[in-house]
């Protein structure tokens, strides 16, 4: 018989972990933030009143319908938007731009396509002044560590989708960020891969001193990656819930059928209410030729 467990019933031992988490020092701290757009329909609340404190080391998820407000977060997270109003801190210092303490990932591929794969992870540290011997030898180091150092002279158009994530991953970590944020970064890869980059992030983010605020609306990856998820209310955009992630680690993708990991996933599905869908059946209206007769056995 699967034991059935509810989210609520967080053993001792996971409560001591969650604890130790919270007493590490604060990485990213965000304080009474509110983003205000102003359109033609009048003024868009995207975020309202945003308090939240991630810990060093820690890997936090974002987890919102669409329009919740995540991009605009992390956006002003990295510095390519400002707040109407509060602060972000990062490592104690106010975030005021961009700035290399804080590397991106998209879900889109942003590498040069002009540069090969080497060329694209020395960019950011040579901007940054770093002498070109030390940079190759340490790029060479971060394409292992993604797995593609055998690809260090291939130009982005001949790498898989997958493989150009990853070398996105090491261009962000070559700048030697204190904390990655990504977007959706694995949105556009199939599942397998997907799950593949997943437990690629995992043993990366085990290696390197970084940490990590992801973006995602897939519950199996937020549960899969997470210690904690932050949870987005849409209109206006406010935390609704911060969820611990009671999933042991070392994580497998085997676990995703243990009790733990469905109880957090169900609780998740209780707190995200799927968008309204006001679509109407537009059926009548397409103007295509051959439609079907009513009546065909079509189940
Ligand atoms: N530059 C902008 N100008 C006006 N409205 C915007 C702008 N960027 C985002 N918004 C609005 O803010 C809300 C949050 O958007 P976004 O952060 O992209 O949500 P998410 O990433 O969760 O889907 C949405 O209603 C969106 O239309
Ligand atoms: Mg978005």
């Amino acid at each position: 018989m699967i034991a059935s467990l509810s989210y609520k019933d967080q053993s001792p031992a996971v409560k001591a972990r969650f604890d130790k988490l919270k007493q590490r020092p604060p990485l990213l701290e965000i304080s009474s933030l509110f983003k205000i757009f102003d359109s033609k329909a009048g003024e868009i609340v995207a975020l309202k009143d945003i308090n939240l404190t991630v810990h060093r080391r820690e890997f936090m998820c974002v987890l919102g319908q669409s329009g919740c407000g995540k991009s605009t977060l992390i956006r002003i997270l990295a510095g390519l938007e400002t707040p109407s109003s509060g602060q972000v801190l990062v490592d104690g210092q106010p975030v005021t731009g961009p700035g290399r303490d804080r590397g991106m990932v998209f879900q889109s591929y942003t590498l040069f396509p002009w540069l090969t794969v080497k060329a694209n992870v020395m960019y950011g540290p040579r901007m940054a002044g770093k002498d070109d011997f030390t940079n190759e030898s340490e790029a060479r180091q971060w394409l292992a560590l993604v797995g593609l150092d055998k690809f260090e002279n291939s130009y982005p158009h001949q790498l898989s989708g997958g493989m150009k994530q990853r070398a996105a991953i090491a261009r962000a970590l070559a700048n030697e960020p204190r904390i990655l944020l990504m977007d959706e970064p694995f949105g556009a890869l199939d599942p397998q891969t997907r799950q593949q980059m997943q437990a690629y992030l995992l043993q990366i983010w085990k290696n390197v001193d970084i940490t990590v605020f992801f973006i995602t609306h897939d519950l199996d990856e937020a549960v899969f990656l997470s210690d904690r998820i932050l949870v987005l209310d849409p209109r206006p955009g406010r935390v609704r819930e911060i969820v611990e992630v009671p999933v042991p680690r070392p994580r497998s993708h085997d676990q995703l059928r243990e009790p733990e990991f469905l109880a957090t996933k169900a609780h998740l599905e209780t707190i995200i209410h799927p968008e309204d869908t006001h679509a109407a059946p537009v059926f009548d209206k397409l103007p295509i030729g051959r439609m079907t007769d009513v009546g065909d056995d079509v189940e």
